[in-house]
């Protein structure tokens, strides 16, 4: 697929910004227990400054601000990409942490594995796993808007202790592109909710890149939107692509069909559960049904 320009995508950014149904002002039901005292402490801010700092970070209503720390002048969050993973606050969430296998996945990462977060937003998986122990010299983020993490290294407040390194990717671009961009050996690929932002197509195309960035034993897996059944969905930005969102079968289908294209061989495990992060407001009913599911996925490559 063709990208778009990046005038076209950022007008119909902006139309989405005004329309999306998921914006959502207080973050405060998002923010349990264990994510406050995440944020908290990794941030080192006192309780009551938490809050106003993250609606700094998304900006509902500051559309351009100054960073004070590069005096460059950058979008927030919300209107670099109107996803619900900013309206809605998904970027609290820690999706890796919740992987079924984390505890596994952080062991490795601990002792040292390679970890890339493909569509890493504003890093909040990497810095989830420095948070648990893993040497943040080793972990990656890439995303095709450096805005996202540049913000994130506002909202962490971690330039002196975080020394993972990020690199612009777009995931869609040519294979050997995306290679002569990353040049490490990685371990672990993560990449949640980024997958289900397109159609088959491009899921596919995706999936032989990431395999491409692979070797025997590298791990990819990650979360993200699916269904009871497979089927289309309506686009996450208006003008974007008509994301397909799995189930169980589809997705195996789809792996299977990027492992036979790249003659890779893989162990693969899928699982389709219920949403369990996302409440059940107003703004969640807008565009979550009874079909809606999460799905999760682990591939270890055998060959
Ligand atoms: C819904 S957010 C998910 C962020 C994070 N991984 C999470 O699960 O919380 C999707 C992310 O994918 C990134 N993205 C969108 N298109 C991309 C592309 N073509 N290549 C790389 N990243 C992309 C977005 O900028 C955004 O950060």
């Amino acid at each position: 697929m063709e990208s778009q320009s990046s005038a076209s995508a950022s007008s119909a950014h902006e139309a989405s910004a005004q329309s999306a149904a998921w914006l959502e002002s207080d973050p405060s039901s998002r923010l349990g227990p264990e994510r406050y005292k995440f944020f908290t402490s990794y941030c080192q801010l006192a309780a009551e400054e938490l809050l106003p700092h993250l609606h700094r970070i998304v900006g509902h209503v500051i559309i351009l601000r100054s960073s004070p720390l590069t005096s460059v002048k950058r979008t927030a969050a919300w209107k670099v990409r109107p996803y619900p993973y900013i309206g809605q606050w998904g970027f609290l969430n820690s999706k890796i942490a919740k992987l079924p296998h984390y505890s596994q996945l952080l062991r490795r990462a601990t002792e040292g594995a390679r970890v890339l977060d493909m569509g890493c937003g504003l890093g909040q998986d990497l810095r989830q796993l420095a948070f648990d122990g893993a040497p943040s010299h080793s972990l990656y983020g890439a995303d095709i808007e450096p805005s996202f993490w540049e913000l994130g290294n506002d909202l962490f407040r971690d330039r002196d202790r975080f020394h993972g390194q990020f690199i612009e990717i777009d995931l869609l671009a040519p294979a050997a592109e995306i290679l002569a961009r990353v040049q490490v050996s990685l371990d672990i690929i993560h990449v949640s909710g980024v997958l289900h932002l397109w159609d088959q197509y491009s899921q596919t195309k995706a999936i032989r890149t990431l395999v491409t960035l692979s070797k025997t034993g590298t791990e990819i897996c990650g979360s993200q939107m699916g269904r009871a059944t497979g089927s289309a969905a309506p686009p996450w930005i208006q003008g974007s692509q008509v994301p397909f969102l799995h189930d169980r079968n589809t997705f195996r289908a789809l792996w299977d069909e990027a492992a036979r294209q790249s003659k890779t061989r893989w162990d693969i495990e899928v699982n389709i559960t219920e949403l369990k992060y996302i409440l059940s407001g107003k703004t969640d009913k807008d565009w979550i049904n009874e079909n809606t599911r999460q799905l999760w996925f682990r591939a270890t490559r055998v060959e």
